[in-house]
């Protein structure tokens, strides 16, 4: 991969790739994915090579192909393909010679573009260059273009159609459908998925020119769930070039923006606007979407880092970028996966990474974007309940892997080998990672005190905070001989310990959950009786509140001992300590594995991520600075990052505690999970939780960004690299600009309003009526 390809406005703006092979498609297919929310497009090339995985996800159209197996994402159709045949011989690249290569991803304009001279085993040489991009202007648009050059006098074939064959690793969740040639030119294939019954519309036309346009001879085909057509005899000129665009739509019986009641419907509704777009023409629906792009992202919420590295802006680029490829903006029914929508890992399923890792990204920079996702959250409340009544809980008992609305648990049971055993590795997240409830009330609670949406409390925050809370109210033990409540058999953030007793992450958000559902349902009674009288006849909030009140002084809280290190759960600290040395230097993550089963891990003190560290960050007020860095020194070094959610949540402590540089090394390391030199660790997705982590590494981190209890602090510390950061937030409604640089911070407000704005800045309490300046100062 290369950084540097771009020059004057392009700087820091392009990331390419400058080799072609096949053992490392995974990694261009999924660091240069395309879409806009709706849809995500895994960047495979348009001809076809092994190892290759073509990938074309819709949000939220979920199906499940048998009983024992769990939802996930279909793999929809392959609309890219296109094979061609030049002078008779196919256009192969391991074939023939490569005399040009690069492969970039515009950020700014979401583009892909590859330029390849190429030179057949025959020794013919020609120019191709392939771009296309999934347009955020129309949700449902991809539309491609190939120019091709040849250096001497040329017959070209080509095969291109839209091939419903597509399976999630061999499971195909399609019914055959139907196929149908309109007007001669647009392709049509139909077909719905075979548990969730959801109707998918594909369509594609193409369009040929080569000085002026023209129609090549051709001949429709179809086969099993594919519809394409056979092109032959178009003769290209030396040194000239021909174009062709391929104009393909997706439309689903799932889209919020279509009215249509029956197949037919959608079909005929998929196939006008098929025949529109292909009207408008590559450069207008193009220049729609650099704006739509523009107006969402790059002049919504820009970030200017100074760096003396070019990277770190582009890795914030790139986090920027795909955090909106994958984000369903539009529909509030569906939410981010944990591989966005770029790959098959984790079955298009939403975790925690959303709450805790990409919602404040949202929250701080769109918070329309943020309330939808936390509206899925509201909506999924049936399943919630569903899963605490099934466990023996009362309240909302959040699944761990969510998918449909209604789902409840979506978590797959059996995972990885087990090295020792041979079996199948049992998968307990779904069943005992329990903190994603307070995960999400944790979230709702932030989101409302940054961006003061009212209306979001009173339809949906105070009911998630309450009805979480009474999960937890209910999920607690009482332990007699100690004269508490504790929370036994989980795993917390760290699933490298199973089954454990008070995880000090677990019990510290469950209590936190329920002391700020104790104040809601006080502030309810006090001042929205109407309100407080519609939650009354849901949650019964009357009892609810005697029981929080009861249980909130009993619910045990693991104590910082005298070195200051806060247990991570009843056993960690009795563990085996084990030189780690080996893993912490590793190449790949998980390689622990090759050595040792779960089992065995679970007996020595190695986490597997973040886990007393991310509390510390969360709930930052309960925990002083000696503490955390005490926490820091006794955990980091027994921390494999063996996830991507957890070098990010490090750069932002690192930041606190005023080590920038190591937070700075951190940060960039987290931006290599994806963006590095490892050509493997992509393959099944992009690491979604990660790039919103990249985002709070900048502003949470060195921009010093935080909430907490419900009031703002802006305290920037650059690290020696960067000479200033720039980045705007919402706050309460109103956007501050900051510009931090090394030794001077400027806040500005870009609304002024008479009503003065107190923030904390390095830990004085300033009233901010335009903007702001102040030395740097460390705290
Ligand atoms: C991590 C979880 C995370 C999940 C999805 C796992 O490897 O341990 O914390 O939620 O991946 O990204």
């Amino acid at each position: 991969m290369n950084y540097t390809t771009g020059t004057g406005e392009l700087q820091e703006w392009l990331v390419a790739e400058e080799g072609f092979r096949t053992s490392w498609l995974g990694k261009g297919e999924t660091v240069f994915s395309l879409g806009n929310g709706y849809m995500g497009l895994r960047s495979v090339t348009e001809e076809h090579y092994a190892n290759e995985q073509r990938n074309l996800f819709v949000a939220g159209t979920f199906n499940k192909f048998a009983q024992n197996e769990v939802t996930e994402l279909p793999n929809a159709a392959d609309v890219l393909w296109m094979e061609f045949i030049l002078d008779g011989t196919r256009f192969d690249l391991t074939q023939g010679t490569i005399l040009k290569y690069n492969r970039t991803l515009n950020l700014k304009h979401a583009e892909l573009v590859r330029e390849v001279t190429w030179q057949s085993p025959d020794g013919k040489v020609y120019d191709l260059v392939f771009r296309r991009f999934v347009s955020m202007a129309d949700l449902h648009v991809i539309v491609q273009r190939v120019s091709i050059t040849p250096r001497q006098e040329s017959t070209l074939a080509m095969t291109s159609g839209i091939n419903g064959q597509m399976t999630n690793s061999g499971v195909q969740h399609f019914l055959e459908g139907d196929k149908r040639l309109y007007d001669g030119r647009l392709m049509q294939q139909l077909q719905t998925t075979t548990e969730s019954g959801i109707d998918f519309a594909f369509h594609s036309i193409h369009r040929f020119s080569l000085k002026g346009s023209f129609e090549p001879k051709s001949i429709i085909k179809m086969d099993r769930r594919q519809i394409f057509f056979d092109y032959s005899d178009i003769r290209i000129p030396a040194g000239e070039t021909l174009t062709i665009e391929k104009y393909s739509t997706v439309f689903t019986s799932r889209d919020n923006d279509v009215m249509s009641e029956t197949r037919e419907e959608l079909a005929n509704l998929a196939l006008n606007a098929t025949r529109d777009i292909e009207a408008r023409g590559y450069e207008s629906l193009f220049n729609d979407h650099v704006k739509a792009w523009d107006d969402l992202v790059w002049s919504h919420a820009p970030i200017t880092i100074e760096s003396e590295s070019m990277f770190d802006q582009l890795a914030v680029r790139f986090a920027q970028y795909h955090l909106a490829v994958m984000t369903p903006k539009h529909d509030n029914r569906m939410n981010v996966a944990a591989k966005g929508l770029s790959g098959e890992g984790y079955k298009g399923h939403t975790f925690w990474d959303t709450e805790i890792f990409i919602l404040p990204y949202y929250t701080y920079t769109n918070p329309k974007i943020a309330r939808s996702l936390l509206e899925y959250r509201y909506l999924s409340l049936p399943g919630a309940h569903q899963k605490a009544k099934e466990n023996g809980y009362e309240g909302a008992m959040f699944p761990w892997e969510s998918a449909w609305l209604d789902d409840g648990e979506v978590t797959p049971v059996w995972g990885a080998a087990d090295i020792v055993t041979g079996e199948a590795t049992k998968i307990w997240s779904g069943f005992i990672e329990q903190h994603i409830t307070s995960d999400i009330a944790f979230a709702a609670w932030q989101y409302y005190h940054v961006t003061g949406d009212q209306d979001f409390m009173d339809r949906f925050g105070y009911e998630l905070l309450i009805d979480t809370a009474k999960f937890w109210a209910s999920r607690l033990e009482w332990n007699d001989e100690n004269g508490q409540y504790e929370i036994n058999q989980v795993v917390g953030p760290d699933e490298y310990k199973e089954h454990v007793d008070n995880n000090a992450f677990t019990n510290y958000t469950a209590h936190w959950n329920i002391q700020t559902a104790i104040q809601y349902v006080e502030l309810l009674r006090r001042e929205k009786p109407e309100l407080y009288e519609r939650l009354d006849e849901k949650l019964d909030l009357g009892a609810a509140e005697e029981r929080f009140r009861h249980v909130l002084e009993l619910i045990y809280l693991p104590q910082v001992r005298e070195d200051g290190v806060l247990p991570q759960d009843d056993t960690y600290l009795q563990k085996e300590i084990i030189d780690l040395t080996k893993y912490k230097n590793q190449q790949n993550v998980g390689s622990m594995f090759y050595d040792y089963n779960l089992e065995q891990v679970n007996e020595i003190q190695v986490s597997k991520q973040a886990d007393v560290m991310i509390l510390m960050y969360l709930l930052e007020d309960l925990f002083t600075a000696d503490v955390k860095r005490a926490n820091w020194e006794y955990y980091e070094p027994k921390t494999l990052h063996d996830s991507s959610l957890s070098l990010s949540t490090h750069s932002v402590l690192a930041s606190d505690l005023g080590d920038q540089e190591l937070a700075y090394d951190l940060f960039r390391r987290a931006s290599e999970i994806d963006l590095g030199p490892n050509m493997k660790t992509s393959d099944a997705g992009i690491h979604a939780a990660s790039l919103g982590g990249i985002w709070q590494a900048v502003v949470n981190g060195f921009g010093g960004v935080r909430m907490t209890g419900g009031k703002l602090r802006i305290s920037p510390m650059l690290p020696k690299a960067w000479n200033s950061l720039r980045f705007s937030i919402n706050w309460k409604n109103e956007t501050l600009d900051v510009h931090a640089s090394r030794n001077q911070v400027i806040i500005t407000r870009r609304t002024p309003t008479l009503e003065p704005l107190i923030i904390e800045v390095y830990g004085e309490l300033r009233e901010i009526k335009e903007t702001f300046t102040s030395e740097v100062l460390s705290v």
